[in-house]
């Protein structure tokens, strides 16, 4: 008895810290990669460490941008980069590249792919 006791508990507490899947694919994610490298790191670093452009991981990007929505930070990148032509990529290649950033800032990749319309309550959590 008291053992299933126990054991109700330990699947409710399993369950309550269980994690909530990631919101982009890893395939999204290797596409962002690439396309980053085509269009961003030019200015932003072939590993987001900044270099003409600030840098898109570390402290800058945890004061910007963590615990803010995903949809700013998207609606940030498809209005206004890359810098020297923006607004230029396709929605899709933006938001392979939006994953590849939060991959790179240590978000958990999830079985769904992210989609141009970005869910509002979709925040970039704390680490
Ligand atoms: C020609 C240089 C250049 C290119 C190419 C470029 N950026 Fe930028 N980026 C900048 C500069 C300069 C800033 C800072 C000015 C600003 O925030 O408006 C910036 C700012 C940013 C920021 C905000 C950073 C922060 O924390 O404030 C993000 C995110 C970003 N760029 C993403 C991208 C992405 C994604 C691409 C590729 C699609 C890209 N950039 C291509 C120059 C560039």
């Amino acid at each position: 008895m008291r053992r299933a006791v126990l054991l109700a508990l330990a699947l409710v507490a399993g369950s309550a810290g269980a994690q909530v899947p990631g919101p982009y694919t890893e395939t999204q994610a290797a596409e962002g990669a690439v396309l980053f490298l085509e269009n961003c790191a030019r200015c932003h670093g072939l590993r987001l460490q900044g270099d003409f452009g600030p840098p898109l991981v570390g402290p800058p990007f945890d004061v910007h941008w963590r615990g803010g929505r995903v949809m700013e930070l998207f609606g940030f990148i498809r209005t206004n980069m890359p810098a020297d032509f923006p607004g230029t990529l396709n929605p899709w290649d933006y938001v392979a590249i939006l994953a590849f950033i939060l991959k790179s800032n240590g978000v958990p990749s999830g079985p769904e792919p992210l989609a141009p319309g970005i869910p509002r309550a979709l925040l970039i959590p704390d680490r």
